[in-house]
């Protein structure tokens, strides 16, 4: 038999972690016979509160998923909402947001940020569903002051529309940030270098690419070696050179859908 004041230090220490957040199996040692009854009869209440603990946590959890997944799902319909209206937005978001997502898988970024790549891929010009019918007609008039005020404003709409979602964290940034340049000259707030986030710099190149090699209203869709040229041209200035180079490699090896 254990010595009883020992075993209440022992059950008081394990008590402690436990309440800590710690869920160690160490109480069950003290369910055993070698214990004081007294103390074998709180082991097992206490090892049976810790187990509905983590019960409930789980669920909680999977709550979460299920509630963060539909989120997701009503958001992403109304990006698709914009594809109805854009002929030519149709799938870009789609593609985008895979492009981001190899480039991050190629960098290392993990399966967290990889995910955030994705989604802020296919929402980055969830913005544009606040465009003027306008925005959308006469596809061969260039633009006024007016309508490039509108295209200014996109990121910082999208931005807006998807604030209340708290589980993007950083991929709402990305999304704002996706029209920024390194020099400052981008929009919507004229960051540069450092305060543009790595996402960011992701999503824009893979933005670049899939504007220049898909057919738009001012053009039909290039080769992707003609991307990769013009890409090159801007890298540096517009684009981030590591993140260039790194797309270049990825498509090359693995080519455009994989
Ligand atoms: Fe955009």
């Amino acid at each position: 038999m254990k010595d009883p004041r020992k075993a209440r230090r022992q059950l008081i220490a394990i008590i402690k972690e436990i309440a800590a957040g710690n869920y160690t199996d160490d109480i069950m040692e003290l369910t055993g016979p070698q214990y004081p009854d007294e103390i074998q009869e709180v082991a097992e209440a206490v090892g049976m509160m810790m187990v509905k603990i983590e019960a409930r946590e789980f669920h909680l959890e999977q709550l979460y998923e299920t509630i963060k997944h539909n989120a997701l799902r009503t958001v992403t319909s109304i990006a698709q909402a914009l594809g109805a209206r854009d002929l030519y937005t149709e799938g870009h978001g789609e593609r985008v947001g895979a492009y981001a997502e190899r480039v991050g898988r190629r960098m290392d970024l993990g399966d967290r940020e990889c995910e955030r790549l994705r989604v802020a891929g296919m929402l980055h010009d969830i913005g544009k569903i606040g465009f003027s019918d306008r925005m959308f007609q006469n596809d061969d008039m260039a633009p006024d002051e007016a309508m490039m005020q509108e295209i200014r404003s996109h990121p910082q709409w999208g931005h807006d529309i998807l604030a209340g979602l708290d589980f993007l964290g950083p991929a709402l940034e990305y999304v704002h940030a996706h029209h920024e340049r390194l020099d400052g000259r981008g929009y919507p707030r004229g960051l540069c270098d450092g305060q543009i986030p790595l996402g960011a710099r992701i999503i824009a190149v893979a933005d670049c690419f899939d504007a220049i090699t898909t057919d738009r209203p001012y053009q039909k869709g290039r080769p992707p070696e003609d991307a990769f040229r013009i890409l090159g041209e801007i890298s540096g200035t517009a684009l981030d050179e590591k993140v260039v180079e790194c797309f270049v490699r990825e498509v090359e090896e693995n080519g455009l859908e994989s």
